[in-house]
This record gives structure tokens, C-alpha cells and sequence, in this order.
């Protein structure tokens, strides 16, 4: 569909965080900085981790992030994310911004990627994602 350029599996159900872009968030050429968009897809994404594993999770890897569209100041960013694998200790999370022109529907896919998380333990290390119930969680 004309002005709604986004990947078929993303949706309100998956739809994970919507911000506005301020003219803070822009780098020295007045363009929104691509790490203010990478940081709001680690933010939305690491809460889906933690919350499927129901403990602290880090960041291991950033995978094929690719920029496709720029952001403007006033554009609303959706972050939309879905769970693809679950590991013994590890998730990984599709994750999709879109931009969304402001108080329009026009909306343009800014960039794609694949994050994975780990499930840390109160000792600090890996744990598995669904610890054994006897165990301390
Ligand atoms: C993440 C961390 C705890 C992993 O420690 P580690 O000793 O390498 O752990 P392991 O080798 O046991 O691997 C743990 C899991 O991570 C996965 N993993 C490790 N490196 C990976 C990579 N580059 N990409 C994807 N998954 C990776 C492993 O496959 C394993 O998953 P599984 O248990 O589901 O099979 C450690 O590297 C760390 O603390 N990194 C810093 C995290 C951080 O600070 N992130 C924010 C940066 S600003």
C-alpha cells in the first residue's frame, strides 16, 4: 500500500514503542541521529526480553542493521519487535522502526535487525532463559 512501506509481520499487537523525534536527537548535519533510533529498539526490545525471562538481560549482538529511510524531526518513531529464537540463555528479537510523517499515515521503514539478549543471574553470568523451577530464581 502506497505510504505504509513496512514488513507484513509488524502490527498493533507487536507494535512495542512509539516516541517523537526532538530536535535533541539530531546530529551535527540536523539530521535524527541513527544511534537515538538504534537506542529506542534496544530499549523496547530488551523490556520484551526481561520480561520473557524474568530477569536483568544484556545485549550480545546487533545484527544487519541497515538505513533505509532518514528520520526527521517531528516524524514519530514505532518500534515494532517480535521473539524469533529462544536460546538456553539467549532470545533473539526481530526488531523494525518505522517512521511515521507527522500527522500523516504515511509511514517508511527507517530500519531492521536482529538483537539478541542474554538472561543474566544474580551471580552476574549467563542463566538459562526458563530456569528449572527448584533452582533460585
Ligand atoms: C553477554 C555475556 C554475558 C555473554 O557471556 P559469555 O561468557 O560469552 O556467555 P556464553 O558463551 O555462555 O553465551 C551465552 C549465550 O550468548 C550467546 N552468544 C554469545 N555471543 C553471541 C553473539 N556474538 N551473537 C549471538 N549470540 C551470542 C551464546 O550462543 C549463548 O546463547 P545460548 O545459551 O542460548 O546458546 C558477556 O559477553 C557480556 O557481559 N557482554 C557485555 C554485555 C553488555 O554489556 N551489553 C551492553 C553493551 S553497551
Amino acid at each position: 500500500m502506497v505510504g505504509m512501506e513496512r514488513s507484513a509481520w509488524t502490527n498493533n499487537n507487536n507494535l512495542v514503542a512509539r516516541v517523537v523525534a526532538l530536535h535533541r536527537d539530531t546530529n551535527a548535519a540536523g539530521d535524527v541521529f541513527g544511534g537515538w533510533v538504534v537506542s529506542h529498539m534496544d530499549l523496547a526490545a530488551v523490556t520484551m526480553a526481561e520480561d520473557r525471562a524474568g530477569c536483568k538481560c544484556v545485549t550480545v549482538s546487533i545484527d544487519g542493521l541497515v538505513f533505509r529511510h532518514p528520520m526527521m524531526v517531528g516524524d514519530e518513531l514505532n518500534v515494532y519487535a517480535r521473539i524469533t529464537k529462544i536460546g538456553r540463555t539467549s532470545i533473539a528479537i526481530e526488531v523494525e522502526a518505522v517512521r511515521r510523517i507527522r500527522r500523516t499515515s504515511i509511514c517508511q521503514k527507517v530500519t531492521h535487525g536482529y538483537f539478541t539478549y542474554v538472561a543474566i543471574g544474580v551471580d552476574g553470568r549467563p542463566r538459562p532463559v526458563d530456569i528449572a523451577p527448584w533452582l533460585p530464581q
